[in-house]
C-alpha cells in the first residue's frame, strides 16, 4: 500500500517504481531526515496542531528510530520510493496510526528542501575544515624550507628564481579564498525552508521560526515557492567544490612534475605512492594524478545541475530528484582528496641537494643583469638588448650569465663593472624582491607570518 495510494486504482508498474526511487542514493539523508522531523514534530505540539502526548510519542519513536539507523539496524525498501516515505513506513512501524500525524502541514517537496540544507551545512562545514587543515600543512612547510630557492617558470620556461616557501604560500592564499567561499556556502545555506507545505504553504498554525531555531538557522525562506524549487545553494557548493578541485589540480600536477627524475626535486612518502606490475622500480604520484583526474568529475557535477535546474517551471519538479547524486559524489571526492593532500605535503621531503644543482647552467637572473643597468642610467629598453645578447653569447659558449668573462660585459656596456658577479649571484637575485608580496625572504617571512594570523583568526 503506497502511502499516496488513495487516488489509485492500479498497481505501479514495477520499471517506474524502480525508475522514480531515489532510495538507493538518498538513504543518506536518513539522519537529517529524522532530525527534521523530530523539529517539525515538537512544533506540531507546542502550537497544539496535534495533541502534546502525539508529539512526545513521535519524538520518542524518531529518536529510537534515528538511534537504529545510526547503528545501521534499519532497513529501506524501494517500494517506500525515497527516504522521507522510508522513515515514515518505520515509525508506523513502531508506534502505529500516530505516526500519521507526523506529515501535518508538511510535503515531501519542503520537507526534502530541508534535508538538503541539513546535509549541505554539514558536509560544507567538513570542507572547511579540511582546507583549514591542508592550509596548516603548508605553513609548516614554507616555514620549514625557508630560504630555499627553485626555478620560478612562465611558459614553463625558466624565468627567474624564487623562494620554494613563496610558491608553496601561493597555494596557501588560493584555499584561503576557497575557505571564503566555503564559508560563503555554509552562510547562504542558512535558511530554513519547512513550511512551504508542497508549494503554496499551509492553512494550519505552524511556527516556522519555532523549527528555525530548533535546527540552528538564522533565516527563514520568505517565499514558499522560492523555498520548495531553487537548489542554487548546492550550487554554490558544487561550484566552489568546482574551484577548489582546479586549485588542487593544479599542485597535482606540479607535485608529479617536480618527482619526476627530469626535475627531481621532490620525494613523497612510500604511504601516498604506489608501484607498477611489471617495472620493479617504479614510485608513482597516484594520489596527485588521481586528484587531477577526478576534477573532471566534480565540474561534470556542477554543469550537470545547472543544465537539470534550467528550464524548470516552478515550482517542484521531480527533476529536482537529481540534485542529490552530483552533490554526494562531490563531497565524497573533495573530503578524501583534503586529507590525503593534507598528509602528502606535511609528509613529502624537499630534494635540497638537487635543488642547489638547479642553478647551473640557467638565466633566470638575466633581469638582474638589466636592472643592474638600469641602476648605472641605462634606459631599460637599451639595457634588455644589451643582455639578450649576453645570454645569447653565453649559449654558444656553453656558460651562464656567472661565467661569461668579465672582457665580455665590458665589450657590451660601459656600464658593467666587477661588482656584476655579486649582483647576479643566487640569493641576492631572490632576496632583492623584497616588496610586499614578493619573493624576498625578508617578504616571505612577512607572508609567512600573515598567513599565521590568518589561520590563528579563522
Ligand atoms: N525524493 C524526492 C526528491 O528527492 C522528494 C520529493 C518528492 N516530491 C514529490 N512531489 N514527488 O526530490
Amino acid at each position: 500500500m503506497k502511502l499516496w495510494g488513495g487516488r489509485f486504482t492500479e498497481e505501479t508498474d514495477k520499471l517506474v517504481e524502480q525508475y522514480t526511487s531515489s532510495i538507493a542514493f538518498d538513504q543518506r539523508l536518513a539522519e537529517v531526515d529524522i532530525e527534521g522531523s523530530i523539529a517539525h514534530a515538537k512544533m506540531l505540539g507546542a502550537t497544539g496542531i496535534i495533541a502534546r502526548e502525539e508529539a512526545d510519542a513521535l519524538v520518542a519513536g524518531l529518536e529510537a528510530l534515528l538511534a537504529d539507523v545510526r547503528r545501521g539496524a534499519v532497513s529501506f525498501r524501494v517500494e517506500d520510493e525515497d527516504i522521507h516515505m522510508n522513515v515514515e513506513r518505520l515509525l508506523h512501524e513502531r508506534l502505529g496510526p500516530v505516526a500519521g500525524k507526523l506529515h501535518t502541514a508538511r510535503s515531501r517537496n519542503d520537507q526534502v528542501a530541508l534535508d538538503m540544507h541539513l546535509y549541505m551545512r554539514r558536509a560544507a562545514a567538513e570542507t572547511l575544515a579540511g582546507i583549514r587543515a591542508l592550509q596548516e600543512a603548508l605553513v609548516e612547510q614554507a616555514d620549514r624550507h625557508l630560504g630555499v630557492v627553485i626555478p620560478g617558470y612562465t611558459h614553463l620556461q625558466r624565468a627567474q628564481p624564487v623562494l620554494l616557501s613563496h610558491h608553496l604560500l601561493a597555494y596557501f592564499w588560493m584555499l584561503e579564498r576557497d575557505a571564503e567561499r566555503m564559508a560563503d556556502v555554509i552562510r547562504r545555506t542558512d535558511r530554513m525552508p519547512l513550511g512551504a507545505g508542497a508549494l503554496a504553504g499551509t492553512t494550519l498554525p505552524i511556527d516556522r521560526e519555532f523549527v528555525m531555531r530548533e535546527l540552528g538557522f538564522t533565516q527563514l525562506y520568505e517565499n514558499s515557492l522560492d523555498a520548495v524549487s531553487d537548489r542554487d545553494y548546492l550550487l554554490d557548493y558544487l561550484s566552489a567544490a568546482s574551484i577548489l578541485m582546479m586549485h588542487l589540480s593544479r599542485f597535482s600536477e606540479e607535485m608529479i612534475l617536480w618527482m619526476s627524475e627530469e626535475f627531481g626535486w621532490l620525494e613523497l612518502a612510500d604511504a601516498y605512492c604506489t608501484g607498477s606490475s611489471m617495472m620493479p622500480q617504479k614510485k608513482n604520484p597516484d594520489v596527485p594524478e588521481l586528484v587531477r583526474g577526478k576534477t573532471g568529475r566534480v565540474y561534470g557535477h556542477l554543469l550537470g545541475l545547472l543544465t537539470v535546474m534550467k528550464g524548470l517551471p516552478l515550482a517542484y519538479n521531480k527533476d529536482l530528484q537529481e540534485d542529490k547524486e552530483g552533490v554526494f559524489d562531490t563531497i565524497d571526492t573533495v573530503l578524501p582528496a583534503l586529507t590525503l593532500f593534507t598528509g602528502m605535503v606535511r609528509t613529502m621531503q624537499i630534494r635540497e641537494q638537487r635543488l642547489a644543482t638547479a642553478f647551473d647552467r640557467d638565466f633566470s637572473n638575466a633581469t638582474d643583469v638589466a636592472d643592474y643597468l638600469v641602476q648605472k642610467g641605462v634606459p631599460f629598453r637599451q639595457a634588455h638588448e644589451i643582455v639578450g645578447k649576453l645570454v645569447l653569447h653565453a649559449v654558444q659558449t656553453g656558460t651562464n650569465l656567472a661565467g661569461l668573462p668579465l672582457e665580455v660585459y665590458e665589450a657590451a656596456s660601459p656600464a658593467f663593472g666587477p661588482d656584476i658577479y655579486d649582483a647576479i649571484a643566487l640569493h641576492r637575485v631572490v632576496n632583492a624582491r623584497n616588496v610586499r608580496g614578493g619573493t624576498g625572504l625578508e617578504a616571505v617571512t612577512r607572508q609567512l607570518a600573515i598567513a599565521r594570523e590568518v589561520l590563528a583568526e579563522a
